[in-house]
């Protein structure tokens, strides 16, 4: 099924790999030595990855966790082209409109839908999506954080959701630059909030008058308006406000 799902719509992606249980497909793709043009999935992922530093739990299997391997390129289009492909899914299945908080948390209803993770070597790049499927149960942490697709009335086969994404992520992938803009810009949820970031070791409060996802945000601050960098920018949240960030936290 998945390998027809990439067959239906040309792209990068072409070879499908299906894993019964993995640690995290991450390190499958790499243990496994895939190449550019590769797709590894599984039903049970025990210990998913998450951006810096935090890990991504579905012990249950409720969730889908997928690799795609792709040629290096410029981590902020591979992460946008990611999560704009991730949001149409969602959006296609649940049949309403999903958000994206920059850089590439997939919101709804203020609680995260899927989240993205970019690796690279020097001459791979490793596309990690994760979604939040059938799950209706959180570990305490996750509960006000998290949110699945059978939460908000929807539950679909695992297998469904993942031949979408695939399909999705496969045109999204061909799109460029201006086309990934748009998709993005219309469901970016951050822009004209306040919100606080961590910049090259400053903290920085304001609200966000514009972000271009390629290149970086425009924030207004008490101090007038300033320009920070995508790639050493992060959202701070509220619990790390002053704080210096332990790298094995659990979380979204
Ligand atoms: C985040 O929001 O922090 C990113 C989460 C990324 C999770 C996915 S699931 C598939 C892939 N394998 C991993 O170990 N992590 C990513």
């Amino acid at each position: 099924m998945l390998n027809a799902a990439l067959a239906e719509t040309p792209g990068p992606l072409c070879r499908a790999i299906v894993l019964h249980e993995t640690a995290s497909t991450q390190d499958a793709a790499r243990r496994l030595n895939l190449k550019p043009g590769d797709v590894v999935t599984a039903g049970r992922q025990t210990q998913g990855r998450g951006r810096l530093g935090r890990s991504w739990c579905d012990d249950a299997g409720e969730g889908t966790a997928v690799t795609a391997v792709l040629h290096r390129d410029a981590p902020e289009r591979l992460a946008i082209a990611a999560a704009v492909a991730a949001t149409l899914t969602a959006e296609s299945i649940l049949k309403r409109t999903v958000g994206i908080k920059w850089p590439n948390d997939i919101m709804v209803e203020n609680r995260k839908l899927a989240g993205i993770l970019v690796e690279q070597s020097s001459e791979i790049a490793l596309l990690g999506i994760g979604m939040n499927v059938l799950q209706r149960s959180w570990p305490a942490e996750l509960k006000h954080i998290a949110i699945s697709m059978a939460e908000l009335g929807v539950s679909p086969e695992r297998c469904r959701v993942l031949a979408e994404l695939l399909r999705t992520l496969n045109e999204v992938l061909r799109w460029d630059q201006d086309q990934l803009i748009d998709a993005f810009s219309a469901r970016d949820i951050l822009r004209g909030t306040r919100a606080r970031f961590r910049c090259e070791e400053k903290e920085i409060e304001g609200v966000v008058s514009a972000i271009d996802p390629m290149d970086g945000l425009t924030v207004q601050t008490h101090g007038g308006e300033i320009r920070l960098p995508a790639a050493t920018t992060r959202v701070l949240k509220d619990e790390e406000r002053g704080q210096s960030v332990s790298p094995d936290r659990r979380g979204r």
